[in-house]
Order: structure tokens, then sequence, then C-alpha cells
């Protein structure tokens, strides 16, 4: 027997008997982000490597060791430097603030709320929680008017409710600001220079972080950098005037919505592009990979992609959010919450014949044509007892049988799953649609 080929490791077949669950997140999720005000946008699955090279950072993990390339070089346009490749999305943003720019769509809105539900690819070492295609449900507010601290609280708030509405109780939310792009740079210098003198000591892996991106080590996961991390005084010193009041206001936006939040100094975030506001949801049932959402501000990134317009010089602002759908299942499942069970159907059509399964066929399709959900054996006359397992199975709620009789005087015999009870009608073109109303009825 010929080998079979399974799934790629990290990739997971979503089997039919667990679509109900995907259906309600994504039903769930889209009746809130319309209350909020937000549309659905669609981005392609895959984008130049220097979209993502120019956004989340050439240090950043997510670009340095898990992007998915699938052209090293596009042969279209004859380009010859290796960022002209494609690569498979890792995650949302950087695609949505593309196409924001290159549908200018600034121009007519001032303020665009977006939002998106799609699979995500990242390279990653596959383990519970942490796969290389995964989906997210993201929004993100971009626009001139998308610089007011009260939509960083509307936008954690968002998050928080949507975790909410799937069900999801034991949740925590932390928050933290950066500050600006000078006051994170401030913040870069002051924990390298207190980092300086015991960095040495530390490992190599460390080394290289202190020296490419030395806020992950803030979050690190090595013992002895984060008995040293502990160690240093961090809070919001690295904040200018004008972060500090506005963290303030976000803060305060979230108390009048009564949104739990724990302060956070420690979280920054493995991409680049954040800026004053970020903020992560965790669950701890979950082990190791245990955040379910996180998000935050990016005010640069419009402008940092070519977006931006010259006309309106107040910069342009963008904060957003992305929860793991996966890990929401999973967190869904530790709090025990059943999901609804496959949908049933409503009638299924018995033929006790073979050579009565072309009029079971048809009206199959007459049924069906009335809006009712229908199906029939296609087992070239199975046994009558195999043909019920079946009606069974699908759940159906009556069974409508053509046997040697109703062939004869044109008629079927409907039995009611439920009750067993049984009725013989006439099978013409008006009595099954007769039949149909009185069992919508
Ligand atoms: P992120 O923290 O990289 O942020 O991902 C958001 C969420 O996606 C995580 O909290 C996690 O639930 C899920 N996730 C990430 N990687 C994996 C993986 N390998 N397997 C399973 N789930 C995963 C972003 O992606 C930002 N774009 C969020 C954002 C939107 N910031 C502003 N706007």
């Amino acid at each position: 027997m010929a080998q079979k080929i399974t799934h790629p490791r990290g990739t997971a077949d979503i089997l039919p008997s667990e679509i109900p669950a995907w259906e309600y997140l994504e039903t769930t999720a889209r009746t809130l982000l319309k209350a909020y005000g937000y549309r659905e946008m669609r981005t392609p699955v895959f984008e130049e490597v220097s979209l993502f090279k120019r956004s989340l950072g050439e240090t950043t993990e997510v670009v340095n060791k898990q992007l998915l390339e699938v052209l090293s070089q596009r042969k279209d346009a004859g380009a010859a430097d290796a960022d002209a490749g494609l690569a498979l999305r890792p995650e949302g943003t950087a695609p949505i603030v593309r196409a924001y720019n290159e549908h200018d769509m600034g121009r007519n809105d001032f303020l665009s709320k977006l939002f998106y539900i799609g699979p995500m690819f990242r390279g990653e070492r596959p383990q519970k929680g942490r796969l290389r295609m995964f989906h997210q449900i993201g929004a993100e507010a971009i626009g001139r008017g998308a610089n007011h601290p009260l939509l960083d609280a509307e936008m954690i708030a968002l998050a928080v409710n949507m975790i909410k509405s799937f069900g999801i109780k034991d949740f925590k939310l932390k928050i933290n600001s950066l500050g600006s792009a000078e006051d994170k740079e401030n913040f870069a210098r002051w924990l390298r220079q207190e980092l300086k003198d015991t960095i040495g000591s530390l490992s190599d892996d460390v080394k290289a972080q202190y020296e490419r991106n030395v806020f992950r080590l803030l979050d690190s996961k090595d013992q002895a950098c984060r008995n040293v991390i502990n160690s240093l005084q961090i809070g919001t010193q690295h904040l200018s005037e004008k972060g500090r009041v506005y963290f303030e206001k976000v803060k305060e936006g979230l108390d009048q919505l009564g949104v739990t939040y724990e302060v956070s100094s420690h979280l920054v975030r493995g991409l680049d592009y954040y800026t004053h506001t970020v903020f992560e949801i965790s669950y701890a049932g979950l082990g190791a990979q245990d955040a379910i959402g996180a998000g935050g501000r990016y005010n640069g990134l419009i402008e940092q992609l070519g977006g931006g317009d010259r006309r309106f010089p107040e910069t342009i602002g963008a904060i957003g959010f992305a929860l793991g759908m996966e890990r929401m299942l999973l967190a869904l499942e530790a709090e025990g919450k059943k999901m609804a069970v496959a949908s049933s159907i409503d009638v299924f059509v018995v033929a006790a014949k073979p050579e009565y399964e072309t009029s079971a066929f048809v009206l199959v399709n007459e049924l069906r044509a009335e809006g009712v959900s229908v199906d029939m054996d296609f087992g070239g006359g199975r046994a009558f007892k195999k043909q019920f397992e079946q009606a069974d199975k699908l759940g159906a709620k009556q069974v409508w049988i053509l046997g040697d009789e109703e062939m004869k005087n044109n008629t079927v015999s409907i039995k009611n799953m439920k009750t067993g009870e049984q009725t013989t009608e006439e099978r013409t073109t008006r009595s099954i649609t007769a039949l149909v109303k009185a069992f919508n009825r």
C-alpha cells in the first residue's frame, strides 16, 4: 500500500466536527466588531519580504528566524535583491498598513476602523499553542482621528470584551507604555547603560539581544537575565511629560469602562513598530504559550511605509490588536465550555429498492428547492436498516420513505424520528410544498 502523506508540522486540519467552534468565534467576533464600528478587510496571505523587514524590524525574531519565504527572488520583475522575494504573512498589521497607504484610505476617512480574520504563518518550533500556520482575529484603527488616548482604551476594551463574549473568564490584561519613538530610544539607551557591567556574564543569546534589540531582555526567559532585570528600577522614567500624560489618560479611560488591568513595566512586545501603549492578554492555563492576544499603538508605521499626506501635517495615528484563535479554543477547552455540536439535517430520503433511487433523487432536489436541508443514501440500494442508521447519524428530524406501496400510489411515507409517528402523503409538487410548510411550523 502506498505511504500516507501527513500534514506539515506546525499545521492542523480543521475537521467538520470542529467547524462549529470556529464559526462560533467568527460570528461572535463579527457581531462585536460591528458594534464598535469596524469593517472587514482582506489582504493577500503573502507580501513582499521588504514589507515585514521595514515594519516588524530586521532584528526581530519574527523576521530574522520565522519568515516563511515563498519565492526567494521575484522572477517577473527581474529583481536581483533578496528583499524583493515574497513571504507568507507572519501577522496582519503590516499588510493592513500597506493596503491603507496603497488605497490612500486616509484621503476619505478621518478614522479607518478595520478588522481581519485569517491565517498567519511563522516558522516557529511547534509546540502546544504554537503553530506555523495559525489564525488571528485582528482590529486596526488608523487615521488622523486615531490619536486619542480614549481610542487606546476603547481598543483594549474591545479585545477584552471579545474574549469575554467568547465565554473565556480567567484571563489577565497587562499594559505598559513605551512612549514616543524618542522616548523609546532614551529607554533603550538607559537600559544598555544599566546592563553594561553585567552583560558580559550572561549567555551569548542574551548578549546578542542586548546588541540587536535590548527591549527583548525585559521579558527574557533566561533566568540569569531575569534576575538582573528584576534588580533594576524600571518605571516610567523613560517617558516624556507628554508620554506620561497620554498614558494616564489611557488608564483613566480603562477605569471609566471598568476594565481590570495591571501595569507591567516589563511588557515590551516582540515587534519593532510599537510606540506608546502596548498590551498583552494571557491565560494562565495554557502553559508556556499563554498569550491569547496582544496589541498596541504604532504611530510611526504609516509614514515609515511611505504613507501619510503632506496636506495634513499631523501624524497619522494607529493602534490595534490580534487574538490567536487556536489559543482562544484551547482556553475555552480549559474552561470546560462545550461548543455546539455539528448541525443536523431536516430530512433523509430512503429508497427501499435500487430502482427507486432516481425517484428519491428527484424528491431530494424538490425538497431542497423548498429550502429544506435534505440528503439520501448513495449506496446503490443498501438495506433499509443501514439507511435509517445513516439518517440517525445525520440527525435527520424526518425520514421520507419510498417503498413498493408508495411508488405504486405516487405517495411518500413520512416518519417523525422523534415521536416515531408515521403518515402517508401524496407525492405531488403541491402536496410537498404544503408538507414543507407544515414541517417548518
Ligand atoms: P503577536 O503578539 O505577534 O502580535 O500575535 C498576536 C497573537 O497571535 C498572540 O497573542 C497569539 O495568541 C497568537 N499567535 C502568535 N504567534 C502564534 C503561533 N505561532 N501559534 C499560535 N498563535 C500565535 C501581532 O501579530 C500583532 N500584529 C498584533 C497587533 C495588531 N498589534 C497592533 N495591531
